[in-house]
């Protein structure tokens, strides 16, 4: 197999690499273009650019296949924790019992907010996204780490310990501030996501316990979410680490990549879009006939993937969460009934499948967390606390790479030509 490729500019020939991964995946090494061309390459939306070489996540787009570390997620999903997954995606190999043993601790240790961040919930308005909330508070956690350096991957374990077990503490105490109840503190003896439940929704004087099936559906919600290679809040997160940030103020800005409905906020749109085909009466295949003709730019949510040609294999994995934990609470959610409809309906029209468009993560995620209860506008708060480990090993990945330089691309320019500045007096 040839390991270089040929360009021809201006009747001249150049010798470019191309670079092989691990699963056979090939890429023309283009560091070299400018010097030897003078041209740079344009691909809007990096569609087509790989940005970096990284070992943490695959994902096989056509197949659907992803796999963390080279796990697959359907052995994960079946057989680890989200707190183990964690760990691996971080450091790349799954956790002895003693690796998972010190890291639990390490997140219950650090699941308490230091006490004056209290305030700062107290400052938001009453109506504030907990998006916001949350990548402020994550900036905020950052000025009680004055100066903290990470050189070892124990400082890189505390430091990760605690902004995943804080930022699910902010994620319930900006709920909770949210709806004017007082904060609650972790418990001790719960286990990550129990805490998250019981931080939610317990009462000072009603103790929220949950059952080990809902529970085990927001584990596996947040162990499907927590990497997904160089999607766009990841490659945020890459970008402010190239600038050697710190890791939360890296993170916090992953929050703020997330937040839209093309990305992590698309699994608010989904819930939208279920309600309002439910509320119009018109029926799903009216919407579908909606979506095909654009109206408005309409697109079917929690559908499509830049990457994925196929069934998003988490999608598989939560439909299937969803249908058993319905089942558990004795929920019958007229929203599941209209996704599953829509799904079969758009599965079998020609528009989706001439443009490769199937169920995505978001399709039914937001299903599950509505029959916990959790309110639509954590949704995407949600998807934030599950996908801090990938940040986190992205962060660390640009931190420990010592050729790792400042993420910059380039541009070609299409404004003024050279323009003469006009005086204000003769404009
Ligand atoms: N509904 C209807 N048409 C769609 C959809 C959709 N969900 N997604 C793509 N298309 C069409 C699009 O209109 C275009 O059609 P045409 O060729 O006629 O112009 C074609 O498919 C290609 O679309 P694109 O916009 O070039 O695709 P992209 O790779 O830039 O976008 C996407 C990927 C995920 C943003 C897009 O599929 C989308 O908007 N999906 C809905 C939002 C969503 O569910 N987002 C969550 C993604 S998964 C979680 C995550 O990573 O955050």
């Amino acid at each position: 197999m040839s390991r270089r490729c040929h360009v021809e500019v201006d009747s001249r020939r150049y010798e470019l690499p191309v670079v092989v991964g691990t699963e056979g995946e090939r890429a023309i090494d283009i560091r070299g273009l400018r010097r030897q061309t003078g041209m740079i390459t344009l691909d809007d939306g990096y569609a087509n650019t790989g940005s970096c070489t990284s070992d943490i996540t695959y994902i096989d787009g056509e197949q659907g296949i992803l796999r963390y570390r080279g796990i697959p997620i359907e052995e994960l999903a079946e057989n680890a924790s989200f707190v183990e997954t964690a760990w691996l995606v971080i450091f790349g190999r799954l956790p002895s019992v003693t690796d998972r043993n010190r890291f639990s601790n390490l997140l219950t240790e650090n699941s308490m907010l230091p006490d004056n961040m209290r305030k700062h919930f107290e400052a938001f308005p009453p109506h504030a996204h907990p998006m916001a909330i949350l990548s402020a508070m994550i900036n905020a956690l950052s000025t009680y780490e004055p100066q903290r350096q990470i050189e070892s991957d124990d400082d890189v374990e505390l430091a990760a310990a605690r902004l995943m077990s804080r930022v699910r503490t902010i994620a319930a105490a900006s709920y909770k501030s949210s709806v004017d109840e007082p904060l609650i503190y972790p418990r001790y003896d719960f286990k990550y996501c129990e805490n998250f439940l019981h931080m939610m929704f317990s009462l000072p004087y009603k103790e929220y316990e949950p059952s080990p099936e809902v529970a085990r559906a927001i584990n596996l919600f947040m162990l499907l979410h927590a990497d997904h290679e160089q999607n766009c809040s990841t490659s945020t997160v890459r970008m402010v680490a190239s600038g050697q940030a710190n890791m939360f103020a890296s993170c916090a800005a992953g929050v703020c990549a997330l937040w839209g409905p093309l990305h992590g906020g698309a699994n608010v749109a989904v819930i939208q879009m279920l309600e309002a085909i439910r509320a119009s009466g018109t029926g799903v295949a009216d919407h579908v006939r909606r979506v095909k003709n654009k109206e408005a730019g309409l697109r079917l949510m929690g559908f499509g993937h830049r990457v994925y040609r196929n069934t998003d294999p988490r999608a598989k994995l939560l439909k299937k969460s969803a249908d058993q934990l319905l089942d558990h609470l004795h929920i019958d959610d007229p929203l599941l009934e209209i996704a599953q409809e829509l799904e079969q309906t758009a599965l079998e029209d020609p528009y989706f499948i001439e443009r490769k468009l199937y169920p995505n993560v978001d399709f039914y995620s937001g299903i599950i967390l509505r029959a916990v209860g959790i309110p639509l506008d954590m949704f995407t708060v949600m998807f934030a606390i599950g996908r801090m480990p990938g940040w986190i090993a992205n962060w660390k990945e640009i931190h420990d790479d010592p050729h790792s330089r400042i993420y910059r691309p380039r541009q070609v320019y299409t404004g003024n030509p050279l323009t003469e500045f006009v005086p204000r007096d003769r404009r």
